[in-house]
This record gives structure tokens, sequence and C-alpha cells, in this order.
């Protein structure tokens, strides 16, 4: 992305230059041209229809044309491929905290492999930050209530700068980290070092633990839709409106449940506003998606496993007390 926006950003450069190099030389030249001299009377010019059209025209499909660009540019930027890595974003005052798919934490760090596309799903506790890598030419800010996205794919190994690009208080400007870009096989060894269970398994522990299950059954006889396929597909409301079952949806679904209810469905489901974290309703959204796209569940393992395939976790006690340790709090868990 970088290449392609600073291509444009150069673009810009050469021709404001070029304007700007214009009407300089131009004064000059005037100014040389009709100074005042004895004898010598100025002529008066009406304006020419020509010249004024030139300028007009010219100009506009120069700007059309930087429109174009930028909006491919910006499209896309915006959308993120469909197979993208995907790391929950949870920002505070005044830190970073990051979770990847497979179930590794990290604070104000991000660890990524060289050529994945990555997809970061972000929202924030308190107020607005924004999370800004320079290098990688994105910023996108991070709001409490809902989610927001931006995505890149890392070209070069090496650690760049993160940073808050919002004001957010006093600290605002210490809500720096880093990105740290390696290589594939380092990747892998750090992946695997600090192993937990995916953070759809965290999900699942969740969603039992909340008795989300007693509703939302699978066998049609729950009082709640059975949510087995529904992540990223359209969903019929009580109101006739149609909308897509996306990230967003997922997490007003548990927040706010009478907003937009599934047709057919009572609204008798209570909030869970303030009884689960952001951590939490992450965990959550990710478990929905496993359950829905057999895809995006091997494609969290696969990316995972650029090499070594990993070892299935146990559904014993270990994976539970590891789960209760995910979601109830902020530890890092690195190598
Ligand atoms: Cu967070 Cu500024």
């Amino acid at each position: 992305m970088a290449a392609r926006v600073d291509a444009l950003y150069i673009f810009l450069l050469i021709v404001t230059g070029m304007m700007a190099l214009l009407v300089f030389v131009l004064i000059l030249f005037f100014a040389a041209r009709f100074r005042h001299r004895p004898g010598i009377r100025a002529e008066q010019i009406e304006g020419s229809t020509a010249l004024e059209i030139t300028w007009s025209v010219i100009p506009f499909f120069v700007f059309m044309a930087i429109f174009a660009w930028g909006a491919v540019v910006y499209f896309k930027e915006r959308t993120p491929p469909a197979d993208a890595t995907e790391v929950y974003v949870v920002a505070k005052q005044w830190m970073w905290k990051l979770e990847h798919a497979e179930g590794q934490r990290e604070i104000n760090e991000l660890h990524v492999p060289v050529g994945r596309d990555v997809k970061l799903i972000m929202t924030s506790q308190d107020v607005i930050h924004s999370f800004y890598i320079p290098a990688f030419r994105i910023k996108q800010d991070v709001l409490p209530g809902r989610y927001t996205v931006e995505w890149f794919r890392a070209t070069k190994p090496g650690v760049y700068h993160l940073f808050c690009a919002e004001y957010c208080g006093t600290q605002h400007s210490g809500m720096v980290g880093s990105i740290v870009v390696m290589e594939p096989a380092e990747y892998e060894a750090w992946m695997n070092g600090g192993s937990t269970g995916p953070l759809s398994a965290s999900g699942e522990k969740v969603f039992a633990e909340l008795g989300c299950a007693t509703c939302h059954r699978s066998d049609m006889q729950g009082r709640g839709p059975d949510l087995k396929g529904v992540f990223g597909k359209p969903v019929q409301l009580e109101d006739g409106r149609t909308v897509t079952a996306d990230e967003n949806y997922v997490r007003e679904s548990i927040l706010d449940p009478g907003s937009r209810r599934v047709k057919g469905f009572q609204p008798i489901m209570p909030t869970f506003q303030g009884l689960v974290s952001e951590e939490q309703v992450n965990a959550l959204v990710a478990y929905i998606k496993s359950i829905s796209d057999a895809k995006a569940r091997d494609g969290a393992k696969t990316s995972a496993g650029l090499a070594a395939p990993r070892a299935p976790v146990e559904k014993d006690g270990s994976r539970a007390v590891q789960a209760k340790a995910q979601v109830n709090g902020s530890q890092v868990q690195r190598p």
C-alpha cells in the first residue's frame, strides 16, 4: 500500500510544484515585460473566452484523474482480502491490547510474518483512539462501541512504529508500540512459543459460561436463533429489514440485542453490556465466526501453520484454565 500512496503523493507534489513554479516564473516575466516605461501606455484587455475555457477544462480533467486515482487507492486500502489473518485490537487509555486468532496475546506489540495479509478488527474500551502505522501508510480511528477495520501486508522484516493518532488524554503521546515483522520461520517459532488455544476456543468457553447455548440451540427448538452458519450471511429482521451478520452485527446483538432483532424471535434476550469485557466480545465474535465458516476456522490454523501443523488442543481442564485466564485478564503470553 505504501508504494501506491507514495506514488499518488509524489504525483500531487510534482503537479502542485510545477504550478507554483509556473506562477512564479510568470510573475517575474510579466514584471519585467510590462514594467513602467516613460511614453508607453498600457493596453487594456477585455478578457478571453478561449483562455478561460482552457484553464477551466484542463484542470478539471487533472482533478478528476487525481480523484479517480485516489479513489482506487482508497478502496484498495479499505477492503481487506477475504482470507486475511485476523487480529483483534482493544484500545484503552493508554495501551494497545492485541489478540491473534490463534490465541496469542500481546500488549503494544504485534508480531506478524512477512508477506501475509493481516486484518485488524479494532474497538476501544473508553475513548476514541487511532491505530496508525506510518511505515505502512495506514491509519484508522478506533471507536468505543463498535468495530472498525484496517489491514496491511508487510513486505520487509523489521520493527515499525505504531502510534495512537487521536488525542485521547494525558498520556496519549505515550500510547505507542511496535509492529514486529518477521521471516515466516522465525514467526512460526514465536507463535509456538506462547501457544494458547485459539481465540474462537476462548469464545466457545465464554459462550458456555454465559449460558448462551440454552437459548441458541441447533435443534431449532431454542428461544434464540441457531448461530451455526449465520456469520457473513444476510439476516431477516423483525422490522422487515435485512442485514449482514458481520462483526458489528454480532457485537451489537450481544450488547444491545433488542435493537436489530431476528425475525420470528421474541425480545427476551438480556443485554450483556457491562457483563462481558471487550476481549470476551471479541472471543465470542471469533467463535460465532468459527461455527459459521469452516474455511475461516481452518484458515486460522493453516495461516498459523505455514510450516508445521500445530498439535490439537486437548479437551481437558488445562485448556479451560487457560481459556479462563485469557478471558479474565489482559496478561501477555509471549515467549
Ligand atoms: Cu490513544 Cu491517543
